[in-house]
């Protein structure tokens, strides 16, 4: 892979696991020094980053829950103390807590919606504000900073028994969009990439038995489930300056689930 992010300094969250590993190793694999955000599993964090400095790329790890204002703050002051710049954020951390709407919990709800949607803008305003002081460095890159939010097909698609998830998602659009008009005169590019099943530890039941597989290929035309350097090199490719006139957009990595796939079987 080129080095195009060279010099550059990306922070992704949840990177211990699933999405945010892949996404992080190919941030590595382009050259950009990584912080490896995670919460609470410190081997598997400190496993990934060993990985990507074995490629020749710099990483550290940070514990850091990102619904936490004063962690999130904590987090971006070590960072930019240990690498000097925060060129890349990558808002990855994202759970799922499932229930029917009328067995749903008020703290399914506040969890979800914590680290899926107030994560993104906690982490985002202290991206921002790093990125906004320091401005271009034309010799780096062409924006001042770029940041992607990893959101979902459930970003358009509902999803029912998911009511928290599906919402948090529908929020990281509007809030995506926003950013990317308010930023945009900082020079500071945002985007969202909305993976659809991707193999991971979050939707485990999903792939696990070859029945479940099979019931979840039917929503995917394209046949195959997906994999996270499928969205790993999507984030790095978006966040280099080859994608330097992309802005306020969501790309969806899906397989084509976002086609309305039960259409082709009638309609
Ligand atoms: C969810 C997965 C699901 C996928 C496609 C993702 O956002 O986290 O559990 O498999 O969307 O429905």
């Amino acid at each position: 892979m080129p080095q195009s992010l060279k010099s550059q300094t990306a922070l992704v969250t949840g990177a211990a696991s699933g999405i945010g590993a892949g996404v992080a190793r190919a941030l590595g694999a382009a050259g950009a020094a990584v912080v490896i955000n995670y919460v609470t599993n410190p081997a598997a964090a400190e496993a990934v980053a060993a990985e990507i400095r074995a490629g020749g790329a710099e990483a550290t790890a940070l514990q850091a829950d990102v619904s936490s204002e004063l962690e999130v703050r904590e987090m971006f002051a070590k960072a930019i103390a240990h690498f000097g710049a925060i060129d890349i954020l990558v808002n990855n951390a994202g759970l799922q807590q499932d229930a029917p709407l009328v067995d749903m919990t008020l703290a399914q709800w506040n969890k979800v919606i914590g680290v899926n949607l107030t994560g993104m803008f906690l982490c985002a305003r202290e991206a921002a504000r790093e990125m906004i002081r320091r401005g271009v460095r034309a010799d780096v890159s062409r924006a001042a900073g770029k940041i992607v939010c990893i959101s979902s097909v459930h970003e358009v698609i509902p999803w029912a028994g998911h009511a928290n998830y599906a919402a948090s998602k529908g929020g990281v659009k509007l809030l995506m969009q926003s950013l990317a008009q308010e930023l945009a005169p900082h020079r500071i590019r945002v985007n969202s990439v909305a993976p659809g099943a991707i193999q991971t530890p979050i939707n485990r039941a999903a792939w696990e038995t070859p029945e479940a597989l099979a019931s979840l290929l039917r929503l995917i035309p394209y046949g195959r489930i997906g994999q996270p350097e499928d969205i790993g090199r999507v984030v790095a490719w978006l966040a280099s300056d080859d994608a330097d006139y992309i802005h306020g957009q969501t790309i969806f990595v899906d397989g084509g689930m976002t086609l309305y796939p039960e259409f082709a079987r009638g309609g």
